[in-house]
């Protein structure tokens, strides 16, 4: 395996291959890149015919847990769309089965877990031993790594600790987040930093199953942290998020951590020390990246409901953050968040193919 990952700032070494890797790679790296690496959060989706049709036969659970429809999934979405990164197909609530809960996905309403955790007693039943039950995971990725080679990026995901705990708590998702927040809020509790302990031991060696099987990049999804105040994220979610993207980082790969509604929190999300870090539509590109700073690389941020606008707006819009970017080394562009159902497909062709001819005023040819 490759040697630790320092994560941004770190001495680059003199003897690394100016070409070696990726472009996808290494924009999340912040090397130069011949164009902007692009690629969709929910590439593969229901927008998608082809999936539609695999979703006739399976369940999402279904096709999660076997290897050949998960791999055939995800190759079919990042070729169809023709990306430079492929997210390999699986959910972010895996993680709770093994740790004990059940749950599913019902139509319409999102994920429900059936006994969600409320009491430092029902933290203290989780499970952290069975973290291998989550393999299907990492073969799927052995062969998509196999298919794409070094053609395209391949990334590996989990969810952040704060937010997977939120979908423990709340039994799905949720407006308030007053259950979440009671438990972390807890005084004469240690139930919410056990729960934030475990969970950070499992997602620490599911990433490493992951990066193992080929995962060249991981991306941690804190989609529910823009819930919490400045103050709260230091003080209840910052910690337990920077052990797991350190822990990840020491296994040789980048770390992109992404969360929505995350304006007043970029600048704390940036020093976990996430080598990239996921801006939503909601403010301008360069203003995040400043936020960010420009030791770390951006991804994003076309709002993803902009694809149903006509094609000069959506080019006026992917222009805007290509400008804004600026050609500085490590952006990737993406949406601010998942790609919607009713999307139409060719808008999501015509973006990459936006990106791909987009040519900086004023810069080299
Ligand atoms: O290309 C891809 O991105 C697909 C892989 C993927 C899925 N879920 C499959 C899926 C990824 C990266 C996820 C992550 C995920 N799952 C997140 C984080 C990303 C984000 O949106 O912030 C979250 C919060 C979840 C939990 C989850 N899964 C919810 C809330 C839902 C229901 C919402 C909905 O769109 O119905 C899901 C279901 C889900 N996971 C779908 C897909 C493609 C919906 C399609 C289906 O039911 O087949």
């Amino acid at each position: 395996m490759e040697s630790a990952h320092q994560g941004p700032g770190a001495d680059e070494n003199p003897d690394e291959n100016l070409f070696a890797g990726s472009r996808f790679l290494r924009a999340c790296l912040r090397k130069p890149v011949d164009r902007t690496p692009i690629w969709f959060l929910r590439q593969a989706g229901r927008y998608m015919q082809e999936y539609r049709d695999v979703r006739k036969h399976h369940t999402l659970i279904e096709i999660c847990k076997q290897p050949d429809l998960a791999a055939e999934v995800t190759i079919t979405a990042a070729e169809k769309l023709g990306v430079d990164a492929a997210i390999i197909f699986a959910d972010l609530l895996l993680p709770l089965e093994p740790m004990g809960l059940d749950f599913e996905f019902q139509a319409g309403e999102g994920p429900v877990v059936h006994h969600p955790v409320r009491t430092a007693e029902n933290v203290r039943l989780l499970r952290t031993d069975r973290v291998q039950d989550l393999d299907y995971v990492a073969r799927a990725i052995q062969k998509v790594a196999t298919h794409f080679r070094d053609r395209i990026g391949v990334i590996g995901f989990c969810g952040a600790p704060f937010t997977l705990a939120s979908y423990m708590i709340e039994g799905g998702g949720s407006r308030n987040y007053i259950e979440t927040k009671r438990l972390m809020y807890g005084v004469t509790s240690t139930a919410w930093g056990s729960l934030l302990d475990k969970l950070v031991n499992v997602l620490t060696e599911y990433c490493r199953m992951q990066v193992q099987a080929g995962a060249e990049v991981i991306q941690i999804f804190d989609s529910w942290v823009g819930s919490l105040s400045l103050v709260d994220y230091r003080d209840y979610a910052f910690e337990a998020s920077k052990r797991l993207i350190r822990a990840v980082q020491q296994m040789g790969v980048p770390v992109i951590y992404f969360g929505v509604e995350t304006a007043g929190l970029l600048g704390a999300m940036a020093s976990t020390g996430a080598d990239v870090i996921g801006l939503d539509w909601r403010q301008p590109l360069d203003e995040g990246w400043r936020a960010v700073g420009h030791r770390h690389a951006v991804q994003g941020n076309l709002d993803p409901i902009t694809l149903f606008a006509p094609l000069e707006i959506i080019e006026a819009r992917v222009g805007e953050i290509l400008r804004a970017a600026g050609g500085r080394a490590g952006h990737i562009f993406n949406l601010g968040h998942g790609i919607v159902p009713a999307t139409p497909v060719e808008n999501v062709q015509a973006v990459v193919r936006m990106v791909r001819e987009f040519r900086l005023e004023g810069a080299h040819a």
